[in-house]
């Protein structure tokens, strides 16, 4: 357990006052944190006195910070320990949801947290859990078949090198169990001759995080089910970090913000309503002074949207992206 906020981890909210400047008119009611983390979006929201929040995280170690926010803020605050996918779970009682906001990815705790193996500096079992996972990046390593690990590094890593990686992995765990610095030593021995900017296991150890955590499904639902639960004039704010994450939430906005025919073998009059209404067609980025304060922030892209229509259809959304939940569901 990794409960206690040193100064050395202490995560920094991105994008936090553009995600407060988006929301601040609808100040005076109820938000959805998804991903409370260490609660920075969380308090400063609670700042203001009309306002509460719901917050959620799949990690059990967020427990700390959030009974810090139960004791100040009482009734104002209620934490669960739940995944995004699960917010239509909640009992929202009087509750009108005015916002729901995202911010994915891990926070600084988890990556320095050498248990939870989700870097690639870490040394010991994979795991890469964030909490409520069927499974660790372990049990993959140790199990998948060549073909599939392929797959997972191609799609979610975009990894030039995934067959050779998946064939060594194959090879070497018939003799021993490999560890997070194995498999390190495993892409470095591939890759010895590339020269790129990132490092040789980046691609990797992201397509093992986004499968282990279930990403891809984990948003999508955590999307629909949001937009099921706020009122019409609510807010659903998404700050990704990833070019694959990035794509789902652009489509979710922007093909669902256009008029479309419902049928091609409709008259041109009969086109579905819009679900949201989008104020920024172009993603809000951190300023450079951000990037300058917090260099992993450079990769995060802010998107949001105002829903306008209860009745919305999300299947065309799934269908989109279901080469990637098809990897997901790999075994
Ligand atoms: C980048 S951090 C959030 C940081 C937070 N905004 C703050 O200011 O402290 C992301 C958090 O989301 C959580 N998380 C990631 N995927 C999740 C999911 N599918 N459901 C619930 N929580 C999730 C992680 O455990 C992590 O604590």
């Amino acid at each position: 357990m990794n409960a206690t906020i040193n100064l050395e981890n202490k995560h920094f909210p991105v994008l936090l006052n553009e995600l407060i400047s988006i929301i601040s008119p609808l100040y005076g009611g109820t938000f959805i944190d998804c991903t409370f983390g260490q609660g920075g979006y969380s308090k400063k929201i609670l700042e203001i006195k009309k306002n509460n929040i719901i917050a959620l995280d799949r990690d059990k170690d967020v427990l700390n910070s959030a009974s810090i926010l139960q004791k100040k803020y009482n009734k104002r605050f209620k934490f669960y320990n739940l995944k995004f996918s699960q917010v239509d779970q909640i009992k929202l009682k009087d509750h009108i949801i005015k916002g729901v906001i995202f911010d994915l990815g891990y926070s600084l705790n988890q990556i320095k947290n050498p248990q939870r193996g989700l870097s690639f500096s870490d040394k010991g079992k994979l795991n890469m859990k964030l909490g409520i996972n069927d499974f660790s990046a372990n049990e993959i390593i140790s199990n998948m078949s060549e073909n599939n690990l392929t797959k997972v590094f191609k799609v979610f890593g975009d990894e030039k090198y995934s067959k050779k990686i998946a064939r060594e992995i194959v090879k070497k765990r018939k003799y021993k169990s490999i560890k997070t610095e194995d498999l390190v030593q495993i892409i470095d021995n591939i890759k010895k001759y590339q020269k790129t900017k990132i490092h040789n296991s980046t691609k990797v150890f992201q397509s093992l995080r986004i499968l282990v955590n279930k990403e891809i499904s984990e948003l999508i639902n955590g999307l629909i089910n949001s937009f099921n639960i706020i009122p019409i004039g609510g807010i659903i704010a998404v700050v990704s970090f990833h070019s694959i994450e990035d794509r789902i939430v652009k489509f979710f906005f922007k093909h669902y913000s256009e008029q479309r025919n419902t049928s091609r073998y409709l008259p041109e009059a009969e086109v579905s309503e819009r679900c949201f209404k989008l104020i920024n067609k172009k993603p809000i980025l951190p300023s450079p002074s951000e990037i300058k304060q917090n260099p992993p922030s450079r990769s995060a892209k802010l998107r949001y949207g105002i829903k306008t229509n209860d009745n919305c259809d999300f299947s065309e959304f799934r269908e989109k992206f279901n080469n990637l939940i098809n990897v997901e569901d790999l075994r």
